[in-house]
């Protein structure tokens, strides 16, 4: 009898719940029961990559810790969608009295420059959306001030895309016609971002689920998190939002994505309604018994 290929294999239960232990264990990322058949067309391209016949062969190669192997696994099942100025009315909270308050504690006093984070940046375009903000309203009006926009995501091969700023149509579909003018080249069918604009933001690997890689980032004014924590379960997220609260300066904001709920957080952060969204703050005496 023939030996059935790569292309013909499918997920059994068992081993569903083997590579599912594994996404977990390496990104937090939870595939629900109803989720196997996500997770079976997702993976069978590495299948074929690795040229490894079946999901039984191909867990056992994860589980004896082929480290590369796993990364690519993660790489494969992320959900990367996004867009420029995806919850258009975060941005205007910023550019109103988010980012003005914050320019105000700087000069009063705190030191150093204003720190952003999109965590969870996917292709790059929520941290582009925000140095395109300052650059066109709140740095001419403080060309004192110093900014660092940081950029990370698990995913290394969308932290490729976001570094190459090459956009389609869709994803530049929120982006004000003057800003589209002012901080995007056309090149053929593609948006690409301004050098200046891509100059303002690093982008590095970063696992939220990783206490080792969130204990490196400290101090930040502002963290945008948006539509990630969707795919993890409550422990994981809870973790994940320690994290993030430990992140922030006091005083300092959160966004999640636009039509998340936090629900009940088991963290200090103070829920601040501006006009249609919905920011965090971090109060400024707020502690966390600190396992950090
Ligand atoms: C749906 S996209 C959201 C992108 C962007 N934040 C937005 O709202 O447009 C989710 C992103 O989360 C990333 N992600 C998933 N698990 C992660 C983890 N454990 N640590 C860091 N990023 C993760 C994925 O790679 C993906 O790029």
């Amino acid at each position: 009898m023939k030996k059935p290929t790569a292309a013909e294999a499918s997920l059994s239960r068992q081993t569903f719940n083997r590579l599912r232990d594994l996404v977990r264990e390496h990104a937090g990322i939870d595939f629900p029961d109803e989720k196997r058949y996500l997770l079976e067309s997702r993976v069978k391209p590495r299948l074929l990559a690795q040229e490894v016949p079946d999901f039984e062969t191909y867990a056992d190669r994860l589980e004896q810790g082929d480290t590369r192997e796993i990364a690519r696994l993660v790489n494969a099942v992320t959900i990367n969608e996004t867009a420029f100025f995806r919850h258009p009315s975060q941005f205007e909270a910023l550019e109103d009295t988010i980012l003005p308050e914050l320019v105000r504690l700087h000069q009063q006093e705190w030191s150093g420059p204003m720190r952003l984070w999109s965590a969870a940046c996917s292709a790059g375009d929520e941290a582009y959306s925000l140095a395109i903000l300052i650059r066109d309203t709140i740095g001419p009006r403080h060309p004192r001030m110093d900014y660092e926009i940081v950029g990370t995501d698990i995913d290394t091969e969308v932290l490729e895309e976001a570094r190459a700023g090459r956009y389609r149509k869709r994803s530049v579909r929120n982006v004000p016609p003057a800003y589209l003018r002012d901080y995007f080249d056309r090149s053929g069918e593609a948006f690409v971002v301004d050098p200046a604009i891509r100059d303002m933001v690093e982008f590095r690997p970063l696992n939220l689920t990783d206490a080792q890689d969130m204990r490196r980032m400290r101090n930040f004014d502002l963290i945008m998190c948006a539509n990630v924590l969707i795919y993890f379960n409550e422990t994981s997220k809870k973790n994940v939002l320690q994290g993030l609260y430990r992140s922030l300066r006091p005083g300092g904001y959160l966004f999640v994505g636009g039509s998340e709920a936090l629900g009940e957080l088991d963290v200090p952060l103070e829920p601040v309604r501006h006009e249609g969204a919905l920011a965090y703050r971090r109060p400024t005496n707020g502690s966390v018994s600190s396992r950090a």
